[in-house]
């Protein structure tokens, strides 16, 4: 099959059979109501914000050092329920830009939806219309394109003076990086229209982006090579038997690697009315494949298997040469035992409701491309969100800023860490019982141990709070706080871009 063709069969509409197939259940959902009966205090986090946050200045406590005058973005689904309607899956909201505009004691705070198309839509005609990533909600029409059912709420990327607010089904969607107008939808050559561009694209220090795309239902990734000043130098799509939802990857120097969790699309053993997510069989006989992608030759491919296993996020990945040659590749990830996460945790809490799931471990695996053998090891830390120093994309990196300390009463994380992935050491800040952790990102600072920056939502106060760590004093706590006058929807991602 030619390339062509093979992305007229991603992209096109009518051309996605788990979309096409699915046929509508009328079953009311009560999930609104269960929701507003909970009286569980973090349901705040999972609120529906009525309309955009007009921007407001925080009360700040300290001086936000110089490194991180900025703007962090971050995104996350905000628009759970509609016409009394509420959705059945976290990751199922439409997505929130929150804008912070950080210099010294001023943080100055905005907050607006992604305006997509299925949200102009929605909101125009007071109810769902299509169907979401966990939820088909009843009496909706099947959706025309992947683009149809797009939220942009996953993460963002700062691009050519531009935000790309980025989903992973389908478009990425521009957002204008002051005002947070939604400008469309991001079209990177003609045929690749409405092509899966996934929410975790990766920046090699020399400004290069790649990202990749997963076309579950055919069995097929795309793969994209962008110039730092915004052109698509190189895209292509690969078939891969048993593709599963692969949500992020890892680069080194020579180097893509996805790992790819034995959670296999199979649209044809579920039933009518299934939502995208449930078409999705569990497959642990798979285990947890590692398929490593040459950067230069995308037809010079390795796949190599570690224990079964679930992950969302990648820390980094770097490589050296192995003692029988080829290439030794590092690589962190967040480890469950298994995909309860996805399919039960970020579930039930939308109608209230706190159900555990593995707790996911910081986990370093090497993959010998000499030898074939893939091994790794668990660290004794539960952890999710991690992030690195971005200069150290693809290369030795040693730490990882991430959330850790799940917490029975609440979901989500307690504390923030930066851990030593070599030696283990780990040093924390536990923010305490009334918090709820989001990403923290760790921000550079010339040759300095750098800073890490991130939010909370404070359940005591009933709103978030953005906190700056000098990165190798952690624990001893923000050199600078600023209260935002509100609460915000708990959020996925985001990206500090320097002023
Ligand atoms: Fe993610």
């Amino acid at each position: 099959m030619q390339r062509r063709e093979l992305l007229r069969l991603l992209a096109g509409a009518g051309a996605t059979p788990w979309l096409a197939s699915l046929v509508h259940s009328g079953e009311p959902s009560g999930w609104q109501a269960e929701f507003e009966a909970s009286e569980a205090p973090w349901k705040l986090g999972f609120e529906t914000p009525p309309a955009d946050l007009p921007e407001a200045a925080a009360t700040v406590r300290g001086r936000f050092p110089d490194a991180v005058a900025g703007t962090l973005y971050r995104i996350g689904p905000a628009g759970h329920d509609l016409g009394g309607e509420r959705y059945h899956h976290w990751f199922d909201g439409d997505g929130m830009v929150q804008r912070f505009a950080i210099e010294g004691t001023r943080v100055r705070h905005q907050g607006r939806y992604v305006q997509t198309a299925k949200r102009v839509a929605e909101q125009r005609a007071g109810r769902r219309l299509t169907e979401a990533f966990g939820t088909v909600p009843p009496g909706v029409e099947p959706p025309t394109s992947a683009d149809a059912i797009n939220v942009a709420n996953t993460s963002v990327l700062p691009l050519a003076g531009e935000v790309l607010a980025l989903w992973e089904g389908g478009s990425a969607t521009r957002i204008d990086a002051r005002t947070l107008d939604t400008l469309g939808p991001k079209t990177w050559r003609a045929d690749l229209a409405g092509m899966p561009f996934s929410a975790h694209p990766k920046v090699d220090p020399d400004g290069t982006v790649w990202n990749f795309g997963v076309g579950a239902s055919q069995g097929l990734l795309a793969l994209y090579e962008i110039a730092p000043e915004g052109a698509l130098r190189r895209a292509a799509v690969l078939p891969v038997a048993d593709l599963p939802m692969v949500h992020d990857f890892a680069l080194t120097e020579r180097h893509l690697v996805f790992l790819m969790p034995p959670l296999v699309y199979d649209g044809k053993g579920k039933p009518a009315g299934s939502s995208f997510l449930d078409a999705h069989a569990w497959k642990p006989e798979l285990g947890m494949r590692a398929l490593v992608v040459d950067k230069k030759d995308w037809n010079r491919r390795r796949m190599l298997t570690l224990p079964t296993g679930f992950l969302f996020h990648v820390g980094n990945a770097w490589e050296e040469p192995g003692p029988q040659g080829g290439a030794r590749i590092h690589v962190d990830y967040v480890r469950s035992d298994s995909a309860d996460a996805v399919f039960t945790t970020n579930r039930e809490l939308m109608r209230g409701r706190r159900v555990r799931s593995p707790e996911p471990h910081l986990t370093v695996a090497t993959l010998d491309l000499g030898t074939g053998r893939a091994t790794q090891e668990l660290l004794p830390l539960d952890a999710e969100f991690p992030r690195i120093d971005p200069r150290r994309t693809g290369l030795r990196h040693r730490r990882v800023v991430h959330a850790t300390q799940v917490t029975k009463e609440r979901p989500g994380f307690a504390a923030v860490a930066y851990t030593d992935v070599e030696t283990g050491r780990s040093q924390r800040f536990v923010y305490g019982a009334q918090a709820m952790v989001e990403e923290h990102v760790l921000v550079p600072d010339g040759r300095g141990p750098g800073w890490i920056l991130g939010t909370v939502l404070d359940l005591a106060q009933r709103k978030t709070v953005l906190s700056c760590f000098a990165a190798d004093q952690l624990a001893a706590g923000p050199v600078a706080q600023a209260v935002l006058p509100r609460a915000l929807p708990l959020g996925l991602h985001g990206v500090f871009v320097p002023a």
